[in-house]
């Protein structure tokens, strides 16, 4: 089966440092259609430039976070409109199988998580390292069953986990309606998307080695300050 990796991404002086990491792991991955989802109002020429100069089936869309809900600590979550642009475009396309999984640009993948994400029947769950406050936050399994969750932030959380945590069998997006990201979920948008597939703990997939394996990392990329806007060259400034 094919794996759609879905990665909202917004302009900032680590767009491209972030992209290319993710680009690089993905090339050794086999069977991978990346779904890049800008978060503007056109593609811009910077991921134009980064698209065509990737070995890689990418479908590139746009989707621009509403001004009113710009993320902003209470106000909202990052990434919403962008992966629900990439929904739309997974059931518009009548893609009828294989996983989808929501990558963030500025995680770390291990490649054997992409050959756990193809064997997902329904909805596949693993630990993430560097989450939610402490070193990782993962299902708990027995007898290759999710029986609870090891994690510390905001226990009102549906499922307490991250967006790294899981991937999804294209098929549910046939079978459920109304598959998307709520925009104000309290700090649970993982856990309300989750939600809505009905589905109890234990009917959840535990991959990784019955959840005991870290194959992904929440890490985040430092801002950069830079401390002088001149003699910027503009070719060299679009690889930037
Ligand atoms: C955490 C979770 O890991 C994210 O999956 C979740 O979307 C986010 O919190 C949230 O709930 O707001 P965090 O590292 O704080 O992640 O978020 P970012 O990595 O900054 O953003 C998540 C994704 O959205 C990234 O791929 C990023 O490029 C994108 N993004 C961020 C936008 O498209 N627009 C923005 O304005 C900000
Ligand atoms: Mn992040």
């Amino acid at each position: 089966p094919t794996i759609y990796v879905i990665t909202p991404t917004y302009n900032r002086l680590t767009q491209i440092a972030d992209l290319t990491r993710l680009k690089n792991t993905l090339q050794l991955v086999p069977k991978v259609v990346w779904i890049i989802v800008e978060d503007s109002l056109d593609k811009t020429d910077k991921i134009i430039n980064f698209v065509f100069d990737s070995n890689l089936k990418i479908v590139h869309l746009v989707e621009k976070t509403l001004p009113t809900v710009k993320p902003s600590g209470t106000v909202g979550h990052k990434g919403v409109e962008q992966r629900n642009r990439a929904l739309k475009w997974l059931k518009e396309s009548n893609v009828a199988n294989g996983a989808f999984y929501f990558a963030d640009d500025d995680n770390s993948y291990d490649i054997r998580l992409f050959e756990e994400i193809r064997s997902v029947e329904r909805i596949g769950v693993w630990p993430v390292g560097l989450v939610g406050g402490i070193k990782y936050e993962a299902p708990i399994c027995k007898n290759n069953k999710v029986i609870d969750w090891f994690f510390v932030y905001n226990p009102r959380r549906y499922f307490p986990t991250d967006m790294a945590s899981f991937a999804l069998n294209v098929k549910l997006l046939h079978e459920f309606e109304d598959i998307y990201f709520e925009r104000f979920t309290r700090g649970d948008l993982e856990g309300v998307f989750l939600k809505k597939f009905q589905i109890k703990m234990n009917e959840l997939e535990p991959k990784a080695n019955n959840c005991s394996k870290i194959y992904v990392w929440h890490t985040r990329t430092r801002k950069e300050i830079i401390k002088s806007g001149i003699d910027f060259d503009k070719e060299i400034m679009k690889q930037i």
